[in-house]
């Protein structure tokens, strides 16, 4: 292979075309500029029209679906430098922040808790949560996990196959957990679960804002309810310590448990459904995981670099900023490409094989920076019990129908399987 080149994205599967909900329907616009985003065609690889830009690390530029131009990041060091930058925005309500697609373009512009503000909120927000995210706070929450996913596989087992994984295990696991933390009652999961797939997928731009005027309701009904009679979470405690003390207000305590309710189950069951179907499509792999178990975090941190599900992180630039060889100027948006960054042969070895015994530290997965993932520990540690769990417990997995089959999500969304049925 050409140094600096690379080769194209290979797929054993070759799943073109089932998405649902299709992001768009062209991948280069008139004058040859690559639309972002664009949808994957096989699952757990980056969509085949990013190649070119690969090739051009660090910085590209690519079209929008209204037309507008916006930089493209590429290389894992710019990608690094960028998100640690405050000349980086993400403050939704700043009029050049780009939108992915027409459907979210409602939503971008929203106030978002922690992810659409700069510093200096965006730091008093965050340090009222980051207690209860420690790596300590997350181990305390080990048993917890590994009781509820034990609870599922029997379950799941008494049931017998065929099985939709995605709703039997790899939802709500992370479902389950994030209730606890939080204090929402598990009761509510099919609405709140419902919501969130409306926010994420929703058809239209109408569906996408009424999901998250449905789940703030839902938080101002639940608040009021626990300022009356007080739970056990997270929420219960930002109340008493926070709200009651005049440290927070209601609106950003109900954006808070919004974002951490989503982030925190629909990232991980992708991660869960898209990780255990890379793996049956990768039997070698599976079984030198299976040898060692002591492999298992190191192969939840290369899963997550190989996959990469949170494909498009946005910023608008607030300065003109020199990188890479390249100008950003003022008002110009900035999409990063997680999946193209963790792939970058100037960082890894052979970027498109995965290797357990590599180190897959530095990617960009979490992010980086002042908005790196709040919940990466609780995530980490949900993914290793869940995988190593399923796979201790049905030695015989395997897909209960082709690969080719099996629907996954569309590419201005977080990635993953919309079902997974499986049999053992
Ligand atoms: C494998 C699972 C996960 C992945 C791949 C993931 C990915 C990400 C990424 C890429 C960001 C940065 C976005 C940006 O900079 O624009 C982020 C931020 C965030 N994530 Fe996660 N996430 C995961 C799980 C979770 C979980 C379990 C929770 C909560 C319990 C969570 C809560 C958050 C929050 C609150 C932020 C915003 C942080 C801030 O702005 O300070 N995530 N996540």
């Amino acid at each position: 292979m050409e140094i600096g080149k690379t080769e194209p994205f290979a797929c054993e599967v070759y799943m073109t075309g089932n998405i649902t909900g299709v992001t768009t329907d062209h991948t280069v616009t008139d004058n040859g500029s690559v639309v972002f985003p664009q949808d994957r065609s096989c699952p757990y690889q980056p969509p085949a029209a990013y190649q070119p830009l690969r090739d051009e690390r660090p910085l590209a530029r690519v079209s929008l679906y209204d037309g507008r131009t916006v930089w493209m990041v590429t290389g894992l060091a710019e990608a690094r430098a960028l998100l640690a930058d405050p000349r980086l925005s993400s403050n939704r309500e700043n009029e050049a922040f780009p939108s992915p697609t027409a459907r979210f373009a409602g939503v971008t512009r929203r106030r978002t808790a922690l992810l659409g503000v700069d510093d200096p909120v965006h730091a008093t927000q965050r340090r009222m949560l980051i207690p209860s995210f420690t790596l300590k706070r997350t181990a305390s929450l080990r048993p917890r996990i590994q009781e509820t996913v034990d609870r599922l596989l029997d379950d799941m087992v008494a049931q017998g196959p065929p099985v939709d994984l995605v709703s039997a295990f790899a939802l709500p696991v992370p479902s389950m957990v994030i209730c606890a933390l939080l204090g929402v009652p598990y009761e509510d999961h099919e609405f709140f679960e419902g919501q969130s797939r409306r926010l994420l997928r929703g058809p239209e731009s109408a569906d996408v804002e009424a999901a998250l005027e449905e789940l703030e309701n839902y938080f101002v009904r639940l608040i009021d309810r626990k300022k009356k009679e007080r739970g056990d979470g997270l929420l219960d405690e930002l109340i008493e310590q926070r709200l009651n003390q005049g440290a927070l207000d209601q609106q950003e305590l109900v954006d808070f448990a919004t974002i951490l309710l989503v982030a925190g189950h629909e990232t991980t069951a992708n991660m869960i459904s898209l990780g255990t179907f890379t793996l049956l499509q990768h039997p070698e792999r599976l079984a030198e995981l299976r040898s060692d178990a002591a492999l298992m975090p190191a192969a939840v941190e290369e899963l997550l670099r190989f996959l990469s599900i949170a494909d498009g992180m946005l910023r608008v630039a607030l300065e003109d900023i020199e990188i890479g060889g390249e100008t950003i100027r003022a008002d110009e948006g900035v999409v990063f490409s997680t999946s193209v960054i963790n792939r970058d042969n100037a960082s890894y070895e052979e970027p498109d094989r995965i290797d357990w015994h590599r180190s897959s530290r530095h990617h960009v997965a979490f992010g980086f920076g002042i908005h790196q993932c709040l919940g990466q520990n609780l995530a980490r540690a949900e993914m290793e019990i869940a995988l190593r769990s399923l796979f201790d417990r049905l030695p015989d997995l395997r897909l209960a129908v082709p690969a080719q089959e099996i629907p996954f999500k569309p590419g201005d969304t977080i990635q993953g399987m919309v079902e997974l049925p499986v049999a053992w």
